[in-house]
C-alpha cells in the first residue's frame, strides 16, 4: 500500500491495506487486521546504532555482534543491507536522532565473486515477528543477489535456533553440513543452501 508519505508499506492483510484512505475512526479497528506495517529500504549510515541495538535483542551474548563486527560487515565489499522501517508511530526501535523513524529489522547479505550469495545476518525484533517482515527481507535479498548474478545462496544458523530453521525451511533452504563450535559460545552451526 502507499501511505501518505508515498512509501510502500507491506501488510499481510488485504483488508487493512486500505486503512490509510479510511477515516481515522476506523484506524484502531483495522490495526487488529494488520499488527505491523513496514517498508523496506536500503541501509543508511545513520541507522547503524539502531541496527546494533536490534542485533543485541535478537541474539544471545556471544552470538550478537560487537559494534566493531557489525561495522565491518555493513562496510565490507559487495555487501548490501536492507532495513525494514516501521510505519509512523508503529512498533520498532526509534532512532535517537530521528524520532519518527523506527526500525523493525534488517538483513545483511554479500555477493561473492564466484556467484554465490551469503546471508550474514537477518534480525527481526521480537515485537515484529510472524508478520512477514523476515520473509520480505529475505525475498528482497534473494532478488538483489539474483540481480548480482548469484545462482546460489548460503547461510549459517545455530543448531539450537529452531525458529530460524523453520523459517529457512519454509523458504526452501536445506542443510548441507554442520560446523562444530562455529559460534563463540561453542554452539554448532548448520550451513543451509538454496538455488536462486
Ligand atoms: C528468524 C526470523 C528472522 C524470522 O522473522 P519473522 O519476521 O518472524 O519471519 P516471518 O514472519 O516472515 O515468518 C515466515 C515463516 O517462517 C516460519 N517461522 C518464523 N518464525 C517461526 C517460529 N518462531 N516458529 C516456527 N516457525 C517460524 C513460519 O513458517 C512463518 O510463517 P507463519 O508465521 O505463517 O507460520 C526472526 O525470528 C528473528 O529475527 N530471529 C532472531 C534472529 C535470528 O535467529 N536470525 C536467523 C539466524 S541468522
Amino acid at each position: 500500500m502507499i501511505n501518505q508519505f508515498g512509501t510502500i508499506f507491506f501488510c499481510p492483510s488485504g483488508l487493512a491495506a486500505s486503512k490509510f484512505v479510511l477515516g481515522a475512526a476506523r484506524l484502531s479497528v483495522l490495526r487488529l487486521e494488520c499488527l505491523v506495517d513496514f517498508a523496506l529500504r536500503d541501509f543508511q549510515s545513520v541507522d547503524f546504532e539502531t541496527l546494533w541495538r536490534i542485533d543485541q535483542k535478537c541474539f544471545p551474548p556471544g552470538i550478537a555482534y560487537t559494534k566493531a563486527e557489525l561495522k565491518a560487515y555493513v562496510s565490507a565489499a559487495r555487501v548490501f543491507t536492507v532495513v525494514a522501517e516501521g510505519g509512523p508511530g508503529g512498533a520498532g526501535i526509534a532512532d535517537s536522532g530521528r524520532e519518527s523513524v523506527t526500525i523493525l529489522g534488517f538483513i545483511i547479505a554479500q555477493a561473492n565473486r564466484r556467484g554465490i550469495g551469503h546471508i550474514i545476518t537477518i534480525d527481526v525484533l521480537p515485537e515484529g515477528r510472524r508478520s512477514g517482515i523476515g520473509s520480505s527481507l529475505l525475498g528482497a535479498a534473494e532478488q538483489r543477489l539474483r540481480n548480482l548474478h548469484c545462482d546460489r545462496i548460503y547461510l549459517e544458523t545455530a543448531v539450537d535456533n529452531m525458529a530460524a530453521q523453520k523459517f529457512y525451511e519454509r523458504h526452501g533452504y536445506a542443510v548441507t553440513k554442520t560446523i562444530p563450535g562455529y559460534y563463540s559460545n561453542g554452539v554448532d552451526a548448520f550451513v543451509l543452501m538454496k538455488d536462486l
